[in-house]
């Protein structure tokens, strides 16, 4: 699926990556800059931060209460708000929009 990784001043990047990579793991491979992924994707770190677009919250499954323990330390965090390394690309995700914070510590 195609995923657009939009920046916190509005930049955008489209990703190509497989169905059942994470959204971190498809953000590093492609060098965003906003997605650390500094634990490697255990929900550890809160590193890998992102919004999911409006439009895309029902494509996504929810997260687990480890994932909204760790968001509660995150920067800004929004009713959106995410860690990308707990979000694993579907079929049905062609297309996400996945905003980034303005920094991630
Ligand atoms: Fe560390 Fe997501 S990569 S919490």
């Amino acid at each position: 699926p195609l995923i657009i990784f939009k920046s916190h001043d509005g930049e955008t990047k489209e990703v190509h990556a497989e169905t059942g990579t994470s959204i971190m793991q498809a953000a590093v491979d492609n060098g965003i800059d906003g997605i650390l992924g500094e634990c490697g994707g255990c929900c550890s770190c809160a590193t890998c931060h992102c919004y999911v677009d409006p439009a895309w919250v029902a494509k996504v499954s929810p997260a687990d209460s480890t994932e909204a323990d760790m968001l509660e330390c995150v920067l800004e965090p929004k009713e959106t708000s995410r860690l990308s390394c707990q979000v694993t690309l579907t079929d049905e995700m062609d297309g996400i929009i996945i905003g980034m914070p303005k920094s991630q510590y």
